[in-house]
């Protein structure tokens, strides 16, 4: 069999749509699973993912792209707590945020370290984080996370909302008060309809892997279920081309608000 074939079959039994992805990519991702597995060729690997769920779950984590850390591009953060979040909790008294896919949960902590630090109340925002990877919302949830992916987080921020819980390198956890904060769900993004009522949505790192199609879809609908005048926040490599066809101004590198 060859790719093409494999990612129709793939996709069905994953329950994934693989044709919104870069191909090329998926194909790459693919084939390094394979060697890492020792596995030939594509009809051996369809067999495998019918029948071994652990290689399913490799294959799915493989394939997903987890990195993340907190305070990704720091400027957009900060230029986020000193503009962006000051005048939606301004507007709006209080406010909604999903970060729309949040891997391993440093996006939206991140979030919450800043509201905390702004002396924001908890009644007014709301904090969900969603992603397809069942795994990676696990560890979110636990909120352990190794040094390097505090590496923009100042050493006062980490003294004050982190416990150090051993001299090894996955040696902070977050401390309880901010991971209730934040509410985690298993969601697929594509083919699925989305909750409304947003002030900020944060898709970040993820545009980078989807068609362009899929991409202008996908943008399309965080626009319908955002709020008029908030904003979706992208990842520094991303941008929208033309976006006042999707209602959308930009008003800085990162953040594109609704008209
Ligand atoms: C590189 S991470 C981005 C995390 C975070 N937003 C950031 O910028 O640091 C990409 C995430 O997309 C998730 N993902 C891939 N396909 C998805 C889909 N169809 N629906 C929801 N999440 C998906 C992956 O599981 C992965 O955690």
């Amino acid at each position: 069999m060859d790719f093409m074939e494999f990612k129709d079959e793939a996709a069905e039994l994953l329950n994934l749509n693989l044709d919104g992805y870069k191909l090329k990519r998926v194909e790459r991702r693919t084939k390094s699973l394979m060697r890492r597995h020792d596995i030939d060729d594509f009809d051996e690997c369809l067999e495998k993912l019918e029948r071994d769920s652990e290689f399913r779950a490799a294959y799915l984590n493989h394939f997903t792209i987890n990195t993340s850390e907190f305070y990704r591009n720091p400027d957009s953060f900060e230029y986020l707590e000193e503009k962006i979040l000051p005048e939606l909790l301004e507007e709006h008294g209080s406010i909604n945020i999903w970060s729309a896919p949040c891997s391993n949960g440093s996006e939206p902590y991140t979030l919450a370290i800043i509201l905390n630090e702004m002396g924001v109340k908890k009644r007014n925002y709301s904090i969900l984080a969603s992603d397809i990877d069942p795994e990676i919302l696990e560890k979110a949830a636990e909120g352990i996370y190794p040094e390097k992916a505090l590496k923009n987080v100042p050493d006062e921020l980490i003294d004050k909302y982190f416990n150090q819980i051993s001299d090894e390198r996955d040696s902070h956890q977050l401390k309880k008060k901010i991971r209730n904060e934040v509410e985690f769900k298993k969601m697929d993004l594509i083919n699925k309809g989305f909750q409304n009522d947003w002030h900020l949505i944060l898709s970040r790192n993820f545009f980078i892997y989807l068609t362009k199609d899929l991409k202008q879809e996908l943008t399309q609908k965080f626009v319908d279920v955002l709020n008029p005048g908030c904003y979706l926040f992208l990842g520094n490599t991303e941008f929208i081309f033309n976006p006042n066809k999707f209602n959308l101004e930009k008003v800085q590198m990162s953040f594109y608000q609704k008209n």
